[in-house]
């Protein structure tokens, strides 16, 4: 029998339970703290779940699978599961190879915004901006450009898009990196994407899994670089609603879209890693989300051998235990692992067979993938095939152009990814008799648009965040560039003034008359491995960098017509300036990627329709409730970041707090944004469809099938003598012969069943789970009960795009105010012209996550939805029957 616990609805269940015996005995070495009683705690859940050769959109790749591992050895499947070790070869990921059967090893990289560490390619918009397009089309579009550029390079796994964070507190180092702060929005750009990546041939990744929502604390290692006195990674401690309706909600879309891997986080969930966490991997995302998929660790997330793969972990990244240590918590364990059963060998058959299958699933074929033509480790031609073992010199890089005519979508999805925030008549611009542009945001790197590793400065105008989500631009056209070619083509005067400190030539400029100021500012934030100016991956405030405020109010004192551009990885604060007369317009230009020029140009010119925010503008930073943890709050155990304000993040946050105190009605509230004419909604209508009663799923599923067998003659598996080992490299194979000395370990020998927990080496058939059955969950989730339209009327004088959003109360005690549960972009509507607006409510849109039943339910509470531009500007709305 599967055993689960439930994730008690409070923060903080007691636990004595198995789980702890896992954290206990299979640690690296330190022994980490038991859950203490007055600590989340995350239940155990075995066995792990093996794939349905029935499930929805898999059963062609399962075969093909099937057929694949059905040849291979055990040192061979082993190789599929595990990297080679942190530089080890080209990509920044690479799995062992199996050459008898003309497969190389699998090449994995970076990410979310396109190709990192490599050359020739794109740098696509940044996923904030592309989420603020509130456009379906532009994220398939992305995606699938994004894989195009990836099959071209010969990488097999691209390692995005990115849900998590999903921006719990405006602070978060890596928010942009993500599509929105909402579940709804951000759950179907990701299902986008996906789509898009893996048409293209490429296999897609949804990171990071789950509640890694700060850099802080998010490795042990990282944190102590910094200072701290912390010996484990910090703990994201929440509830089971909480999980199931913000932080796993984009994962659960994703899986249903059919993506290839899924990677779990660094951070620990409910005092359980997320990559040995059993009742996420394999109770959530295997068994009740029906992920067919592989899960990949984070980049030394992995802290444990059997436990992770019993946990539902299916693949180690890079590989090694730390980068370069030449030892492993898989390969040659793995092997050990299988042969004297701490391993379940089904496991291993699974782990294989879920990699192979997303491999088939997104097309490949063995034998005929793209050969490796870069390498992440050195721009030259020649380098090595083995960078850190210094093995095998070879012409490395090719320098194969990928970016085809991708830059017309960047410069577009960049420019419908602007808001315009303020518009007192300033845009837009025509013909300016005299363009003033003011800031070091408008200009160039003087290092170059490349000048710092991984982005990590903000020097110039900002285009994209720092850290392992990032790639080297082609080019960067940067605003003072584009804009100085308009002011020319119209015959207008134009200056500008690229450094923030010079003050006294920036006024002479924006004193004269006639000008038009348009002042850049900045703020920005990355990965926690990179500090820019004390920011560490996380921001430590919400103010606008390189004294950005004080320009602003400085221009703005003197100029009657100052626009100000922002360039943000989320929200700063307008609070001070914001309602200045002189300010006659703000336009938030999000992190554009290589054509920022170019699009904020279009859009200051009217040119394309601008977007809508993906986030709320607080007026403070502390009217944002959630805020990122930045001191040890545990002694040097576990920092415990206890979201203890459930699912109130962002506007949801927002809504509750205003309905107590005005004061805390934000500036421009999530889904804002101003349009180049005025929409009128009307003709709100409610269609009930009749759809079955929901029914649970049940059933049991297939015992657990192997492939092959195995041989438990531990001479089998020894070192090749015809082999010269390669420096730190990851091999499958075992030094020794005796599994007391392989296996270095005092405890060898005890019964596999006392190391593990109950459950863990079940391979029997298993009851099905009832909010599951199929990949995204419980089929019935995705009936229709109900259409909803109404009409979107251009009342104005132009031509442009419109966001209508349609808001829904699922009523009831402790419930927010309203979530998103539909939205679309209406692409050019003429003055004059009338628009549908369609969205369609999914069973799971309408329920709430019933922590009792472990299912979603539609409570008896009224539900009452609302239509229109913003989630404060609602004109339409009914009541569901
Ligand atoms: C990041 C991942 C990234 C990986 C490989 C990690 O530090 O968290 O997002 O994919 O490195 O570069």
């Amino acid at each position: 029998m599967r055993t689960s616990g439930l994730v008690a609805a409070a923060l903080c269940a007691a636990s004595t339970s198995s789980a702890a015996a896992i954290y206990e005995r299979q640690g690296n070495g330190s022994i980490p703290q038991p859950p203490a009683s007055d600590l989340a705690y995350s239940p155990p859940d075995y066995p792990s779940p093996w794939m349905d050769p029935e499930a929805n959109g898999w059963q062609q790749a399962y075969a093909q699978a099937q057929a694949f591992v059905s040849q291979l050895t055990l040192l061979e499947k082993v190789n599929l599961t595990t990297g080679v070790g942190w530089m080890s070869e080209r990509c920044v990921g690479n799995t062992g190879s199996i050459p008898r059967l003309g497969l190389r090893g699998l090449c994995l990289q970076d990410g979310p915004l396109g190709l990192r560490l490599s050359d020739y390619n794109s740098a696509f918009p940044v996923g904030i901006t592309a989420g603020a397009t509130w456009s379906r089309h532009l994220w398939n579009d992305r995606g699938r450009l994004m894989g195009t550029e990836a099959k071209g390079k010969g990488i097999d796994v691209l390692l995005g898009p990115a849900s998590g964070p999903i921006g719990r507190a405006p602070t978060g180092g890596r928010n942009w990196e993500g599509f929105s702060v909402d579940p709804y929005m951000a759950g179907i750009a990701m299902a986008e994407t996906i789509k898009g990546i893996q048409d293209a041939g490429v296999i897609a990744t949804a990171k990071h899994y789950i509640a890694n929502e700060q850099e802080h604390f998010r490795q042990a290692g990282e944190a102590q670089g910094y200072g701290f006195d912390v010996d484990e990674s910090l703990s994201s401690n929440l509830d089971d609603k909480t999980l199931h309706e913000l932080y796993a909600w984009p994962f659960q879309d994703s899986v249903r879209a059919g993506v290839g891997a899924v990677m779990c986080s660094y951070n620990q969930i409910n005092n359980s890693y997320g990559c040995q966490n059993s009742k996420l991997m394999n109770g959530i995302l295997k068994d009740e989300f029906g992920f067919q998929g592989f899960i990949m660790s984070d980049w030394q997330a992995q802290h444990a051998g059997a436990a992770t793969a019993a946990a539902g972990l299916d693949m180690s990244m890079p590989g090694d235990t730390v980068f370069n240590s030449g030892r492993s918590y898989w390969g040659a364990n793995l092997t050990l692992g299988v042969v004297n059963g701490t391993v379940a060998p089904w496991r291993l058959d699974d782990m294989a067979m879920r990699i192979m299958a997303a491999f088939f699933k997104v097309g490949r074929v063995v034998g005929e993938t793209e050969d490796i033509n870069f390498s992440s480790w050195t721009r030259d031609s020649i380098g090595f095939i083995q960078p850190h073992a210094s093995e095998n010199p070879a012409q490395v890089n090719f320098q194969v152009d990928v970016r085809g005519n991708h830059a017309h979508h960047i410069r577009e999805s960049a420019a419908k990814g602007t808001v315009i925030l303020k518009n007192e008549g300033a845009l837009p611009l025509n013909k300016p008799k005299f363009i003033a542009v003011i800031g070091e945001d408008a200009g160039s790197n003087p290092a170059g648009p490349n000048g710092c590793n991984d982005r990590g400065c903000a020097a110039g105008t900002y285009a994209m965040g720092w850290g392992s989500g990032t790639s080297q631009f082609p080019y960067l056209v940067t605003p003072d560039a584009a804009l100085q070619r308009q002011a020319l083509e119209d015959n207008s005067r134009y200056e500008s003034v690229l450094q923030n400190n010079q003050w006294a030539a920036v006024q002479g400029v924006v004193s004269q008359p006639n000008v038009t100021a348009i002042v850049f500012a900045n703020a920005a934030s990355g990965e926690g491995y990179i500090s820019v100016d004390g920011n560490a991956g996380d921001r430590k405030n919400l103010t606008l960098w390189n004294s950005g405020d004080e320009l602003i109010k400085n221009v703005s004192s003197i100029c009657s017509n100052t626009i100000v551009v922002i360039h943000s990885v989320g929200p700063v604060l307008l609070t001070d300036w914001y309602e200045n007369p002189n300010i006659t317009a703000i336009v938030w230009a999000g992190v554009p990627g290589q054509e920022s020029g170019n699009s904020i140009t279009d859009i200051l010119y009217g040119k394309r329709s601008p977007g809508r925010s993906p986030f709320t503008w607080g007026r403070t930073r502390e009217s944002y409730g959630a805020d990122v943890l930045y001191e040890p709050n545990n002694g040097n155990g576990a920092p415990q970041s206890d979201f203890t304000e459930g699912v109130f993040i962002d506007y949801r946050e927002f809504d509750r707090a205003t309905a107590e105190n005005p004061e805390n009605t934000p500036l421009f509230e999530f889904g804002f944004g101003l349009s180049w004419s005025t929409f009128e909604y009307s003709n709100l209508n409610v269609e009930k469809r009749q759809v079955r009663p929901y029914n649970p799923t049940t059933g049991q599923t297939i015992a657990a099938p192997s492939f092959g067998n195995a041989s438990t003659d531990l001479d089998d598996y020894l070192f090749p003598s015809n082999i010269r080992p390669i420096r730190n490299f990851i091999y499958p194979y075992l030094n020794v012969s005796s599994a007391e000395d392989a296996s270095d370990d005092d405890s060898y020998g005890e019964e596999a069943a006392d190391f593990l927990p109950p459950g863990a080496l079940d391979g029997s058939a298993q009851p099905k789970n009832p909010a599951g059955g199929a990949p995204g969950g419980n089929r019935q989730l995705w009936d229709i009960l109900y259409t909803i339209t109404a009409t979107i009327t251009n009342t104005g004088s132009a031509t442009t795009d419109e966001v209508p959003q349609l808001y829904l109360s699922h009523g009831g005690e402790g419930e927010p105010v309203r979530v998103l549960r539909g939205f679309e972009r209406i692409e050019r509507i003429a003055p004059g012209e009338s628009k549908t607006f369609r969205a369609e409510l999914t069973r799971r849109d309408l329920s709430n996550w019933d922590t009792v039943s472990q299912n979603w339910v539609i409570t008896d509470a009224p539900k009452t939805i609302w239509v229109g531009s913003s989630s404060r500007n609602l004109p339409l709305t009914a009541t569901l029957e």
